[in-house]
């Protein structure tokens, strides 16, 4: 993809290509990483991720992740059950938030094993795990102090990439936006879907604001994936039909 880059752009450009291209080297069998993202809401973000997340783990058998990077915390909610994702939502360190705190918090901690529900909504997939989000995640835009040797997406990645090669898929349900949250699944995916209603502002969000960030710039794409007939079926849409 043609990316012009600004001065601003260019040093950190440099920075992910050698800190991806070095570490790399080190990864044996990697998961095949993919963030769902759409700068538009409620385009269906969550409901595929969790509905691909359930659908290779039981059916098809794989050994699956998945990591909520949005603060509303919808897809932990739908994966847990909201109990057992109200006892958690006090403990950040025991969400995707401790892993930008590695010193204080072990990975181990911050995976919730064999999810979609209980506690006591019943069933539960083996294969299928989650790193939860929780409502503290919002702070990660604002009030989290970056390392300028570390910046925050590299601290975030070498802590997620000790699971690479523990699952097939590690899926990243990520907010309506392309904050700090997403940038962190980008730099640590290969592959960006993107789901769009059938309105131009969905599928207007794909190219500029996606697909140019400087994180996306090495992912396999596959297009916009239209997820409704009408873009008011269902949940909420706005925009003219295209
Ligand atoms: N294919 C579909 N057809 C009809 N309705 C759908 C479809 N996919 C999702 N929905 C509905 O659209 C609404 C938004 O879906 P969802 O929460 O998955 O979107 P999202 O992109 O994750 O939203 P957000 O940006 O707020 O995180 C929900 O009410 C959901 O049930
Ligand atoms: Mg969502």
């Amino acid at each position: 993809m043609p990316l012009t880059l600004s001065d601003g752009e260019r040093p950190i450009c440099e920075f992910i290509i050698g800190f991806v291209l070095q570490r790399s080297k080190n990864i044996g069998m990697a998961a095949r990483r993919i963030s769902l993202v759409n700068f538009k809401g409620g385009v269906g973000k969550t409901s595929i991720t969790v509905n691909l997340a359930a659908s290779l783990a039981r059916e098809l058998d794989q050994k699956v992740l998945v990591v909520d990077m949005d603060a509303q915390s919808n897809t932990s909610i739908w994966l847990m059950g909201v109990a057992r994702w109200n006892n958690l939502n006090g403990m950040a360190e025991k969400s995707v938030w401790g892993l930008f705190h590695p010193e204080s918090t072990g990975l181990k901690q911050c995976i919730e094993e064999e999810v979609l529900l209980n506690e006591h909504g019943v069933e539960r997939i083996p294969k299928l795990d989650l790193i939860p989000s929780v409502y503290k995640l919002m702070d990660l835009e604002h009030e989290y102090q970056d390392d300028d040797a570390t910046p925050y997406f590299a601290k975030f990645r070498m802590q997620l990439e000790i699971l690479f090669d523990q699952y097939q898929y590690i899926l990243f349900d990520c907010p309506p936006n392309v904050f700090r949250a997403t940038k962190c699944a980008l730099f640590c995916s290969e592959e960006v879907y993107v789901p769009a209603n059938p309105d131009l502002l969905s599928v207007q969000s794909r190219r500029e604001v996606v697909l140019g960030t400087t994180m996306c710039q090495n992912h396999k794409t596959y297009g916009t994936s239209i997820t409704r007939v009408r873009p008011h079926d269902g949940g909420s849409a706005s925009g003219d039909p295209i």
